[in-house]
């Protein structure tokens, strides 16, 4: 078996326990199997984990609830937490179809190799090692996945901290190492039952400042955290608030790094912060009486505030609890589990209008309908609004194209005053012009010559 290869003075108790039950010749299933480590003699596959020496920790292949059946992922989960949490993904973008025809090895060069079903590698470390001592996968009591050499436990050849999906752990560096160049960002996952990377990502200022930024597909900037004064981010004022008997910070500014690290009283809560697929970072806290993960922050506060958070032609009313809707004379286009961020979803038009080819329809004209909102998007792809009721004491409307059907009651002719034009979509579908100073509701009016 595999803890025979150590050296003794390298055996910790666990293996220790190993040696001592296997050579009593009570080795019951469930105790074979509470290993903490993947070795060449000894691959991980089918329902067999890897559990952390203090149990806080597993390492083994998961099916995301409400996903595709034959999407199988490596992954890191809490152990001890009843609902089944992944914290890292080896493979988000190349699911394995059958986790028993698939197998987690140490290869020949000493790297870890995720092999499928076809016996094709599909995940793998990249390290060259400089010694031929072997090596060993191990989960640690912290959430980390490290390659180590057998020889030397704290020799970490990779670590799975350094390449982190969308959950920062305590203890795990988030940021970058000027020297290498690592930069260990999160990325939101792309659905809740898809782990591959979503629209979302929050990194270190590559800049050098002392703040994170929020990045959508990998391009347009968001958000920012501000700059650290030492108890908080300048825009999260909230992080000061909880005692540093319970979660304290670590900046570290460098010519090496430049990074953040948090931990958090293991002995009061279990914590995490997250990228969530709707592009703010949560940190949630572990709630035994609810059974869930229950959030303490979140960043940004608003999820209005994310960029294309519910894609075209929508509205985003902040602590609603489905928080993206149409605006009117538009329904949703997405099934249930949404990919937020898409710039292509988010709701479509109910009724197309004549001059999108139907010249056919000249016998009703199409009308305007104004929407006052309050927050424009910088791009006007789509709106932000406190709630429908709200419209009428916010100073700010965008007028919508709709087709006649889409009015009820006989169209009013308006005259507005145009202060600017913006075209949302793809430009054609729709002409959406903005007016301040209006103070009533919902308006309609006729398209003028158009
Ligand atoms: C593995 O590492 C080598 C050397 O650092 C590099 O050239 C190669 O591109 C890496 N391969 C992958 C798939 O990352
Ligand atoms: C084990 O590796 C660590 C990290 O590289 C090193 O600091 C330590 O000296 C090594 N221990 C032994 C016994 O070689
Ligand atoms: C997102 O980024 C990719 C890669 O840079 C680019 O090809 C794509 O057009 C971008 N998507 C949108 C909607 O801008
Ligand atoms: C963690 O919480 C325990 C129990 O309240 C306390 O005794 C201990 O001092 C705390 N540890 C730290 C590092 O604050
Ligand atoms: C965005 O949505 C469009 C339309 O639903 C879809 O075709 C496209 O694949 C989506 N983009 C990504 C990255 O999934
Ligand atoms: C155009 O008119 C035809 C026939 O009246 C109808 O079937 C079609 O749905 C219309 N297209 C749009 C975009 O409204």
């Amino acid at each position: 078996m595999a803890a025979t290869s150590f050296a003794l003075g390298t055996l910790r108790p666990s293996y220790l326990l190993l040696l001592l039950v296997a050579t009593s010749g009570i080795v019951t299933p469930l105790l074979s199997q509470a290993t903490d480590t993947v070795s060449r003699s000894q691959p991980l596959s089918g329902d067999r984990r890897l559990v952390s020496q203090g149990g806080k920790f597993a390492l083994g292949f998961f099916q995301p609830v409400g996903g595709t059946p034959d999407r199988w992922y490596l992954a890191v989960w809490f152990n001890k937490v009843p609902k089944l949490t992944p914290v890292w993904v080896a493979n988000r973008v190349a699911p394995i179809s059958d986790p028993k025809s698939s197998e987690l090895r140490i290869s020949e060069d000493g790297n870890l190799v995720l092999y499928n079903q076809l016996n094709s590698p599909i995940w793998f470390t990249n390290i060259t090692s400089s010694t031929s001592d072997p090596t060993i996968g191990m989960i640690l009591d912290t959430g980390n996945f490290v390659l180590t050499l057998a020889s030397n436990l704290t020799n970490f050849l990779w670590q799975s901290f350094d390449e982190p999906t969308n959950v920062w752990l305590p203890g795990a560096k988030l940021g970058w190492n000027k020297i290498t160049g690592l930069n260990r960002r999160l990325v939101s996952w792309k659905t809740s039952s898809d782990p591959s990377p979503g629209y979302y990502s929050v990194e270190i200022d590559l800049g050098g400042s002392n703040q994170f930024l929020y990045r959508w597909n990998n391009s347009e900037n968001y958000w920012t955290t501000g700059s650290w004064t030492g108890t908080m981010f300048s825009g999260v004022p909230e992080m000061a608030l909880y005692p540093k008997s319970l979660l304290t910070y670590d900046y570290v500014n460098n010519e090496q790094e430049n990074y953040f690290m948090y931990r958090t009283n293991e002995s009061k809560i279990i914590a995490m912060f997250s990228m969530e697929i709707v592009g703010q970072v949560k940190a949630v806290s572990w709630m035994e009486s609810a059974q869930d993960w229950v959030p303490f922050l979140a960043m940004p506060k608003a999820q209005c505030s994310v960029y294309l958070v519910c894609g075209t032609f929508s509205i985003c009313t902040e602590n609603a609890f489905t928080f993206c809707s149409c605006i009117r004379g538009f329904s949703q286009q997405y099934g249930g589990d949404r990919l937020y961020g898409n710039s292509s979803e988010g709701c479509t038009r109910n009724v197309g209008l004549p001059c999108a080819g139907n010249s056919s329809r000249k016998e009703k004209v199409d009308g305007f309908y104004a929407l006052a909102v309050a927050n424009f998007p910088d791009n006007a792809w789509s709106v932000a609004a406190a709630s429908d009721n709200e419209y009428s004491s916010l100073g700010q409307s965008i007028y919508v194209r709709l087709a006649a059907s889409e009015f009820s009651s006989p169209t009013k002719t308006r005259k507005a005053l145009v202060t600017g034009a913006a075209i949302v979509g793809d430009g054609t579908l729709v002409a959406v012009k903005k007016l301040d100073g209006i103070s009533q509701g919902d308006k309609e009016f006729r398209a003028e010559g158009n």
